[in-house]
């Protein structure tokens, strides 16, 4: 059955053709079937859904970076933050990542489910509609998978994608005493249990987690099981993403402490720059060089991090457009980077720009000019959001 959306002030395509004015948008089974003007549509439509002036359409916006699957909360070391103590120091107090692993294994499967699906539907209300999900608070076999099979359940009771990685590599948990043997333990006993729920792996390269050494052997193990690869890197030091990029990762993440040289070899690979803003306004710390990259002609994409840490706002369009004044990003440039760019991150080839043939993956926002999307920085929120073609009302 065919349903016709619009008329739209602005449809913003995210292709060659951006911007198309007074359009419709007609879908069929969930998918995008054309992309006209709204009165050259109308005669084709089954069913019209009317969408109240002014309205700008764009893609659904991509979160490819988060960890919202989690118990506790972490308001104590935010505290600490605001006292200056540093990330890693509060680590070694004892919170940090290791504090929201106790709460996550300690939270039943339930607890963690709500937890997660709150946070769903918040990022659905302010445009996400596909998100990607890590486990990482976990880090023993079941406590992994515990994780996983709690956000296969969400895939099935929220309505946008998910698309979930391992992230066991996050750090070393109490039980270990060095990264190599966590990560063989890891390597042998979780990663052949898991290609039913997730096809990624990621790991947190830095001093008080991975070293380049390490992760090495491990991502290429992961490699060769048939995972594709994520890198949480440079964030305090360098070496993370340059790694990434040598071993073919998808994405390299956070990139706060990238060097110039790193930039150049990124720029030499296929590997997706994803800087995380949200990580920098939670701790209080400079952006990543998100210009220097979009210069060097790399794919920028832009992700919340959301998590009960280092990034706890988990606002996707807010922080884009704070990054954005910050770093001189053009208005396109940071569209793309949590559409289309976000999509490639992720591998995903039907949805991040609107086109036929696309996911019906909508978000829709009161105002007859997309520019004032970002210039409201985050406090122009959408009006509605569709996924695969249903729509949600805000
Ligand atoms: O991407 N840097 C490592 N991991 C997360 C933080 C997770 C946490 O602090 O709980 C990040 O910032
Ligand atoms: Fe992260």
């Amino acid at each position: 059955m065919s349903k016709l959306l619009g008329p739209f002030s602005q449809i913003l395509t995210m292709t060659d053709s951006p911007i198309l004015e007074d359009g419709g948008i007609l879908l069929e089974d969930g998918k995008i079937a054309r992309i006209a003007p709204f009165k050259d549509l109308y005669d084709q439509a089954e069913e019209v859904e009317e969408i109240e002036a002014p309205s700008v359409c764009l893609p659904g916006f991509i979160d490819c970076h988060t960890h919202i699957c989690y118990g506790g909360s972490r308001v104590n070391d935010y505290l600490l933050k605001l006292r200056g103590v540093s990330y890693q120091e509060i680590a070694k107090q004892g919170g940090g990542i290791l504090h929201t692993v106790q709460a996550t294994r300690k939270a039943s499967r339930k607890e963690l489910l709500e937890g997660l699906r709150k946070r769903c539907f918040l990022l659905l209300a302010r445009g996400v509609t596909t998100c990607e999900v890590k486990s990482g608070y976990g880090l023993t076999v079941e406590d992994e998978i515990k994780m996983l099979e709690v956000i296969e359940e969400a895939k099935t009771s929220v309505p946008l994608s998910l698309i979930s990685t391992c992230l066991a590599a996050h750090t070393i948990p109490q039980e270990f005493t060095g990264g190599s043997s966590y990560l063989q333990y890891i390597g042998r006993e979780l990663l052949p249990k898991i290609q039913k729920w997730t096809t990624r792996v990621d790991i947190f390269v830095e001093k008080n987690a991975f070293s380049e050494g390490e992760a090495r052997d491990y991502l290429l193990q992961a490699k060769k099981r048939g995972f594709d690869l994520v890198v949480h890197g440079d964030q305090f030091s360098s070496g993370g993403a340059k790694l990434a990029a040598e071993v073919g990762a998808l994405s390299a993440d956070h990139l706060e402490h990238i060097s110039k040289e790193d930039i150049a070899f990124l720029a030499k690979s296929k590997t997706i720059p994803v800087v995380l803003p949200g990580a920098s306004l939670g701790l209080g710390l400079p952006f990543a060089p998100a210009r220097l990259l979009l210069d060097a002609g790399l794919p920028l994409a832009i992700a919340s991090d959301w998590n009960p840490g280092s990034a706890p706002m988990g606002d996707l369009l807010t922080q884009a457009a704070l990054l954005a004044i910050h770093e001189k990003i053009s208005m396109m440039d940071t569209f793309a980077a949590i559409t289309c760019r976000a999509a490639k991150a992720l591998k995903l080839e039907d949805r991040g720009s609107l086109k036929v043939g696309y996911l019906a993956d909508l978000v829709v926002f009161p105002t007859n000019d997309y520019r004032e999307i970002l210039y409201y920085q985050g406090s122009l929120r959408p009006s509605q959001v569709f996924k695969r073609g249903k729509r949600y009302v805000f």
